[in-house]
């Protein structure tokens, strides 16, 4: 039997019968009538009516003047980064990727997709750490790494959970130094942003700018994104890229290397019956952030913050963050963990067991890039400069890691946004037993 069944604290919580997703599709119906009109009119293909209407309804709600259907976010991730390395450093060899031999600053709390496109071009990431008012690239740890590598031309920044970043101050660093910015949307579709007095949307805060309709996101073909720009040159290159990269001839003919990652029209049809629900799942979202916050108001826990005078974020994922000092013993290794509990305190991973336990899925917190094994020898810049090698076995002292920070003491809420307020009573209720 599941230990938090005997454990008195949670004497008289029912499991539910349901999971309580984190994030999952929210289908009206309309999504299947475009997905049966693509296969009654046979454009069950890369091309059809759905992929032109979402790009031009996306287009117009994010204002800009172009969105480029493809298979996924990453897609729209890979070429944006490519289109950004050919702009700085010239067509690359087929074998080779734009970015080779130079370093690109990208966000350190995201997910990998965001910046694994570095790599694939064969770049070398450096990751900056997190500031603590909205958990996205700090500035002034970037303004630190330009210190560091005053020779880098591009930045790959993400908005963590629907949460837009410090874009005005990101944008007046990467000015200053004259580099180019792509812009990771991929989970903040639909959030606003006050820049230089005016609300615009993310996805238009880059030179290079891409969504996700992955199956988990505010709104989802199942799989699907989309590359923005006002730059019909970019969007005809990102095009032609994603189709195999065809030039003008009668047979196949290749003089750049081509992707097969255009969206398909039937993933497009569900994207076309979701749009219209756009604004509705941000209302249901923003909801659960605002439950969850009066819920945890005795609680020694905060919020995923955000900037209330100049962002509005979609609220993809309600997250918290326990005070230090509520923190219960936790370790985590490569895949494992182990924690104690602590009467008056708690730790996230006790808190995501007792959720799972009770049927309810959370997740930890993306874990930083700068930890990854994969990116461990990969430099990273904090707020204070060089952020490896800070500990010195013989002073004492250690700098700040404010994403490995984030990480130990913050967690994913279930955010569905189909869970009722009873449900989720319930998992705030489930929160509390764990402090107890
Ligand atoms: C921040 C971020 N970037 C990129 C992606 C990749 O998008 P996709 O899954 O559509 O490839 C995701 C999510 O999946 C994401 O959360």
């Amino acid at each position: 039997m599941n230990k938090f069944f005997k454990d008195p604290r949670f004497a008289g919580i029912e499991p539910f019968e349901k999971k309580v997703w984190l994030s999952s599709p929210t289908m009206h119906g309309e999504e299947q009538k475009w997905v049966d009109d693509a296969i009654k009119t046979n454009w069950v293909s890369t091309v059809g009516a759905n992929i032109n209407e979402v790009e031009k309804q996306v287009a117009a709600y994010a204002g800009v003047k172009y969105a480029v259907g493809l298979s996924c976010g990453t897609a729209a991730l890979h070429l944006a980064t490519k289109l950004a390395g050919e702009k700085l450093y010239g067509q690359a060899r087929p074998n080779e990727g734009t970015l080779q031999g130079h370093r690109v600053f990208c966000s350190d709390m995201t997910f990998d997709a965001s910046i694994n496109p570095v790599a694939y071009e064969d770049g070398e990431a450096v990751f900056i750490d997190t500031e603590p008012d909205t958990w996205n690239m700090s500035p002034e740890a970037l303004e630190k790494a330009f210190e560091l590598y005053p020779e880098v031309r591009l930045i790959v920044v993400a908005h963590l959970y629907g949460t837009p970043g410090k874009m005005e101050e990101i944008r007046a660093i990467a000015d200053k130094h004259g580099v180019l910015i792509v812009e990771d949307a991929a989970e903040s579709l639909g959030a606003q942003y006050k820049l230089n007095g005016r609300w615009v949307e993310t996805g238009t805060l880059g030179d290079y700018n891409c969504i996700s309709f992955n199956g988990n996101k505010i709104i989802t073909g199942s799989a699907g994104g989309m590359f923005l720009t006002d730059s019909e040159e970019d969007a005809n290159k990102v095009r032609k890229w994603s189709t195999q990269s065809r030039e003008a001839a009668p047979w196949y003919q290749h003089e750049e290397i081509g992707y097969n990652y255009r969206m398909s029209n039937i993933i497009a049809g569900i994207v076309r019956g979701q749009l219209p629900y756009l604004d509705e799942h941000i209302a249901q979202k923003k909801a659960i952030y605002q439950r969850y916050k009066a819920g945890f108001a005795d609680l020694p826990v905060k919020m995923n913050p955000f900037d209330e005078e100049n962002s509005q974020p979609n609220h993809w994922l309600s997250c918290l963050i326990i005070d230090e000092d509520a923190m219960a013993p936790q370790v985590r290794g490569e895949q494992d963990y182990l924690y104690v509990s602590v009467p008056g305190k708690s730790s996230p991973q006790e808190i995501l067991d007792a959720m799972a336990a009770f049927n309810a899925e959370g997740r930890p917190i993306w874990k930083p890039m700068h930890l990854q094994p994969i990116y461990r020898t990969h430099a990273f810049v904090t707020a204070e400069g060089n952020g490896r090698g800070r500990t010195n076995a013989y002073i004492a002292g250690s700098g700040i890691d404010v994403g490995a920070d984030i990480f130990r003491r913050g967690l994913c809420l279930p955010s569905d946004n189909k869970m009722t307020p009873e449900q989720q009573d319930r998992i705030i209720d489930i929160i509390h037993r764990c402090f107890r």
